[in-house]
C-alpha cells in the first residue's frame, strides 16, 4: 500500500521519525513523507530530519507563514493535486496544526482513508487554533491512534465507533526513548554554562501567552522575579521573538542577568536540557509530556490541558500566566517533583510498532 505520512511543523518531526522506522517490519507498507513547509527554517525543520534520521521528504509543499486561513487554504490547494497525481491508499497525519486538518480534509474528500496519530485529544477551549484542528480532524478521519485513555473516552462519547478507535501509546514518547542515551551525550549545558540540576528551561509560543502585550509582559515579570533564584534558559521560538521585539518586551528580557535567550535548540540538545532541568516553564502540549517521562516538574502556562494524564500521572501543573501565579509555583517544585509518578500506559516505546501493525492489518492485500 502507498501511505502518505504528512508533516509540517517542529512537533510533527519527532511523531513521524518512529513511525518511519516501524514500517521497515511491514515491506507491503511503502511510506511516502509530504512536508508541506509550515515550519522551514533550518533549526525549526531540517535539524530535526537529520538528528532523527527521517528519510528526506519526498515532497515539500513549501507553503511558509501566513494567517490561519491563508496558510491552511496554500496547504490545501498545493497538497489536492499530488494526491490526485500519486493516489496513495491512506493519508496519515499527526498531531493537530493546521497542516494536519489542511491535509486530512483534502485526503477525506477524495475518498482517501485517513488516519489520525494523535486523536482525540480534547482540552475543550475552542479559543485554542489547535483545539479545532482536534476536532475536525477527528470527524474527518477513518481510523483514530489514541495517545492516553482520556482520547478513547472523548471520542466514544463524540460517537465515534470503537472499532475505528485504537489505543497505542504516545509515538512521541518513542522518539524520546530511543534517543535520550545519544542526547546526554551532548555538551549542551558546557555550551550554554549551566549546571545540571540548577536552571529552569522555558518555551513558549501559543497566541494567548505572547499575542497580547499585557499576557507577554506579566510573564516576564514573572521571570525576572524567577531568574533571580535560579537561571533561566530561554529557548524562543520565532513567533515569541517577532512578538517580544514589536512589544518592546526582548531588551527586558535580554537585560536580566539570569536569564539567557537561545535560538530554538535541535531536538538532542534541547532533551538533555530538559532531563536535567530543575523546572520547565512550558505552554506546548508534547513537552508536557516529555516532562512526565523524565520526571521534571513542568509549570505549564495554561489554565487546561488536552493531556489530563500528564496531571494525573506526571509532572505537570497548570499554572495559568499571572505573575504572581507563577512565582508561587516555583515554590512547589519540590513537592511537584516528590509526588508520586506513574509512566502512563503504553508509553513504553511501542505505539509506532502498534500503529504499523494496525495498517498493515486493515490494508493488507490491496493491490496497485
Ligand atoms: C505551530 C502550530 C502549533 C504548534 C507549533 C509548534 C498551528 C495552528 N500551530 O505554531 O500548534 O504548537 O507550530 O512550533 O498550526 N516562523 C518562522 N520560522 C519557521 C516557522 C515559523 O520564523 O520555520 C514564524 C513566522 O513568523 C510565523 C510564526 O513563526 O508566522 C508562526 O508560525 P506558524 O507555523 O504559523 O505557527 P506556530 O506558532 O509555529
Amino acid at each position: 500500500m502507498k501511505l502518505i505520512n504528512v508533516c509540517g511543523t517542529r512537533p510533527n518531526f519527532m511523531k513521524i521519525a518512529p513511525l518511519m522506522e516501524a514500517y521497515r517490519a511491514f515491506p507491503d507498507i511503502e511510506p511516502v513523507i509530504v512536508h508541506t513547509g509550515q515550519h522551514y527554517d533550518d533549526n525549526m525543520s531540517r535539524l530535526f530530519f537529520d538528528e532523527l534520521g527521517i528519510p528526506k521528504a519526498d515532497f515539500n509543499l513549501e507553503v511558509g507563514s501566513g494567517s490561519h486561513a491563508r496558510q491552511t487554504a496554500e496547504i490545501m490547494t498545493r497538497f489536492e493535486p499530488l494526491l490526485i497525481e500519486h493516489r496513495p491508499d491512506a493519508v496519515l497525519v499527526v498531531g493537530d496544526v493546521n497542516s494536519t486538518i489542511a491535509c486530512v480534509l483534502v485526503a477525506c474528500k477524495l475518498g482517501i482513508p485517513t488516519l489520525h496519530v494523535e486523536a482525540g485529544l480534547r482540552s475543550f477551549d475552542r479559543t485554542m487554533p489547535e483545539e479545532i484542528n482536534r476536532i475536525l480532524t477527528d470527524a474527518v478521519s477513518d481510523l483514530l491512534f489514541v495517545s492516553e485513555p482520556s482520547g478513547e473516552a472523548n471520542l466514544l462519547k463524540e460517537g465515534r465507533a470503537p472499532e475505528d478507535i485504537h489505543f497505542v501509546g504516545n509515538v512521541m514518547i518513542d522518539t524520546l526513548r530511543r534517543h535520550l542515551d545519544r542526547a546526554r551525550q551532548t555538551s549542551v549545558h558546557d555550551r550554554l554554562h549551566v549546571h545540571k540540576g540548577r536552571y529552569g528551561v522555558i518555551t513558549l509560543h501559543r497566541p494567548a501567552n505572547v499575542d497580547c502585550r499585557d499576557t507577554f509582559d506579566g510573564i516576564c515579570e514573572a521571570f525576572k522575579t524567577i531568574q533571580q533564584e535560579l537561571p533561566l534558559v530561554f529557548c524562543m521560538h520565532p513567533r515569541t521573538r517577532n512578538r517580544a521585539e514589536e512589544f518592546g518586551l526582548l531588551g527586558k528580557l535580554e537585560s536580566l542577568p539570569n536569564l539567557q535567550i537561545t535560538a530554538p535548540l535541535g531536538y538532542l540538545e534541547f532533551l538533555h536540557l530538559m532531563a536535567e532541568a530543575r523546572a520547565i516553564f512550558t505552554d506546548s502540549g508534547g513537552i508536557q509530556e516529555e516532562a512526565t517521562i523524565l520526571k521534571v516538574p513542568c509549570l505549564t502556562l495554561r489554565e487546561n490541558t488536552e493531556r489530563p494524564i500528564t496531571l494525573t500521572h506526571g509532572t505537570n501543573t497548570l499554572v495559568g500566566c499571572r505573575t504572581r501565579d507563577l512565582i508561587e509555583a516555583c515554590a512547589r517544585l519540590a513537592e511537584i517533583r516528590e509526588r508520586p509518578h506513574r509512566t502512563p500506559p503504553l508509553w513504553d516505546g511501542q505505539a509506532s510498532a502498534r500503529i504499523a501493525e494496525v495498517i498493515h492489518q486493515r490494508f493488507a492485500g490491496i493491490q496497485q
